[in-house]
């Protein structure tokens, strides 16, 4: 992870070690979850990878096969970490994950109380962003899913930063050690509004609470509750579109699937300095593979007494 605090165990070390997990990255949309060790190889379409070659390089690297095909070796941060993660559930992406971590005003320090942890992805972004003195603890039911989680976050050295425990938050609420402690609280739970009352006495005066849900009737039921005791009740949609920007000849790019290609001409002069008959056009486009719907988010803030 990047921030670095190596009492607590998030250091980012430049330079990759025998044990540490590195995302190898292919392309954009293609990256995977490595363990380095000694012995280790990598094959990929690419060749064969020592990861005895990896070992002493920094993070970002390029690293070479045997027939001289490559891949970046890149450090597991949360933004690189929830596209690899091994999805146990449904999962927060990075639009949402940003939004939470800005609208909960979490900061380092901060004590960060989530429900269900799910595979983990949104803990990742709460537990940098609290570090190095805060903390995260985080419940989910499922108690192999919390095993797996557990797992995940030692494997990418954020373990001193994120407790896991097995609780069914819904029939029990947050437990009572946590009462008035917590900066935020993050919900994503199938019936939130049975967590919201739990939710309310573990925040400290003027805490935040967010709770994450794919259907507005859960949104409804959930702003309903809070009505009791939260103010400033807000719900967003976050969507997300993703631009492709290419450099070439419009007519190379004509347009199949109806989206609007924004261009402009790009002067280029030959080597004896007169311009080029066809200049190039710097185009960009939206790429159809934009995420749609996710899920509501919903905001407040409880509501100071007297
Ligand atoms: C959609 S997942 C959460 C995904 C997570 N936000 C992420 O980004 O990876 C919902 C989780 O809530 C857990 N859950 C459902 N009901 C629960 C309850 N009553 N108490 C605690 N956890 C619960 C489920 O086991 C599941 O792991």
């Amino acid at each position: 992870m990047l921030p670095a605090d190596s009492s607590k165990n998030i250091s980012f070390k430049r330079c990759i070690t025998d044990g540490d997990l590195v995302i190898v990255y292919e392309r954009h949309d293609v990256m995977k979850p490595v363990k380095v060790s000694e012995k280790g190889i990598l094959q990929n379409r690419f060749g064969v990878f020592k990861h005895s070659d990896w070992i002493g390089k920094p993070f970002g690297s390029k690293a070479f096969s045997s027939k001289g095909g490559f891949v970046y070796l890149l450090a597991p941060t949360p933004e690189l970490w929830t596209l690899v993660l091994s999805h146990r559930t449904q999962i927060l992406y990075i639009a949402d994950i940003s939004f939470v971590v800005m609208y909960l005003e979490i900061v380092p320090g901060c004590v960060v109380l989530e429900s269900g942890t799910g595979s983990g992805s949104l803990t990742t972004s709460l537990a940098r962003a609290v570090a190095p003195n805060g903390h995260v603890y985080t419940f989910d039911f499922h108690e192999q899913r919390a095993v797996s989680a557990r797992e995940d976050f030692e494997r990418i050295g954020l373990s001193s930063l994120v407790t896991v425990g097995v609780r069914d938050i819904q029939g029990e609420g947050f437990p009572d050690e946590f009462l008035g402690k917590a900066d935020s609280v993050f919900l994503d739970l199938p019936q939130p509004w049975l967590a919201i009352p739990s939710a309310a006495k573990m925040l400290q005066q003027d805490g935040v609470l967010c709770s994450f849900s794919p259907c507005i009737e859960q949104v409804q039921r959930s702003c309903e509750t809070l009505k009791s005791s939260f103010t400033d009740i807000r719900t967003f949609e976050v969507l997300l579109h993703t631009y492709e920007v290419r450099e070439g000849h419009l007519a190379s790019w004509q347009d199949g699937d109806g989206g609007s290609v924004k261009s402009c001409k790009k002067r280029q002069r030959s080597t004896n300095g007169q311009e080029n008959s066809r200049p190039q056009t710097v185009m960009a486009r939206r790429t159809g593979e934009a995420r749609g719907h996710t899920g509501y988010l919903t905001f407040a803030r409880l509501s100071c007494i007297g």
